[in-house]
């Protein structure tokens, strides 16, 4: 029997939130076609959820389908609202005896009224399980987020002195969420493309040239390695080094 890997020393990251990209050219370099991507990555969640509730990560947001996303091939697009359709259908039970709750980050009204169901019945269905949630961003835009958020801001009368940080987080579709701690990012590419941009002020960011559909458990414990060394100042000094140096 091989010895369990020792425990990441330091701080766990509460809130994970992964840009999950990298799986057309993943495909590419392979011959495939780009849904074919899109089912690999599909599949390696499956270890990385694992390993959130493995290593305390208490919220998991993952980013499956932007705003920006429906200007792809109809064929992609349809194809990716089948893939979440059938990973519902399939993990469903799996998750909810593993104490996951699933939400939704996005505008759920423009899915396909197939998908709404769906989605819809996935968050009735593990509203009582609190071990790890899982957000899923399908259909989320960072900016059509915070529209939404003036908008409802303004319908319901309140007042421009009231409005301060704290009250338009409570109108995001993360209200209640814990700000991400790290984001990561796969495949390399180094930009936001809309992803959490009120939440993630004061995120920490890792970023891997491995696609999506390779970035197994190692990677994800390396990511959560280099995280525990992270010095998180939020624009304040670090206090220890201050005292040593002003005594
Ligand atoms: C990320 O992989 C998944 C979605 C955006 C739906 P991509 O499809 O963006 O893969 P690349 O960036 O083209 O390799
Ligand atoms: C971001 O990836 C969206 C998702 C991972 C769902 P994209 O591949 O759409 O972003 P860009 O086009 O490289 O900025
Ligand atoms: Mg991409």
């Amino acid at each position: 029997m091989s010895a369990s890997p020792a425990p990441i020393s330091g701080n766990i990251p509460a809130h994970v939130a992964i840009i999950m990209d990298g799986n057309g050219r993943w495909a590419l370099k392979r011959g495939l076609p780009r849904l074919a991507g899109h089912k690999a990555g599909t599949e390696n969640l499956r270890q990385i959820i694992k390993a959130c509730v493995e290593f305390g990560v208490k919220y998991l947001t993952i980013y499956a389908f932007s705003t920006e996303n429906w200007g792809r091939p109809q064929e992609e697009v349809l194809g990716l609202m089948r893939i979440l359709e059938d990973v519902i259908d399939r993990e469903l039970a799996e998750l909810d005896s593993q104490g996951v709750q699933l939400r939704h980050l996005g505008q759920l009204n423009r899915l396909p009224a197939f998908l709404q169901e769906k989605v819809l019945h996935a968050i009735e269905a593990t509203r009582h399980n609190s071990r790890l949630i899982i957000n899923i961003a399908f259909n989320y835009g960072g900016r059509d987020e915070i529209v939404h958020a003036i908008q409802q801001i303004i319908r319901e009368g309140i007042p421009a002195s009231e409005v301060t940080p704290e009250l338009v987080s409570q109108y995001l579709y993360t209200a209640g969420t814990p700000d991400p701690d790290l984001i990561i990012r796969t495949s390399g590419e180094l930009r936001i493309s809309n992803f959490l941009i009120w939440q993630t002020a004061y995120s920490e960011w890792y970023v891997t040239p491995t696609y999506w559909p390779d970035f197994d458990k190692t990677e994800f414990r390396k990511a959560l390695e280099e995280f525990a060394q992270r010095d998180r100042r939020y624009g304040k000094v670090n206090s220890t080094e201050y005292e040593e140096n002003h005594a």
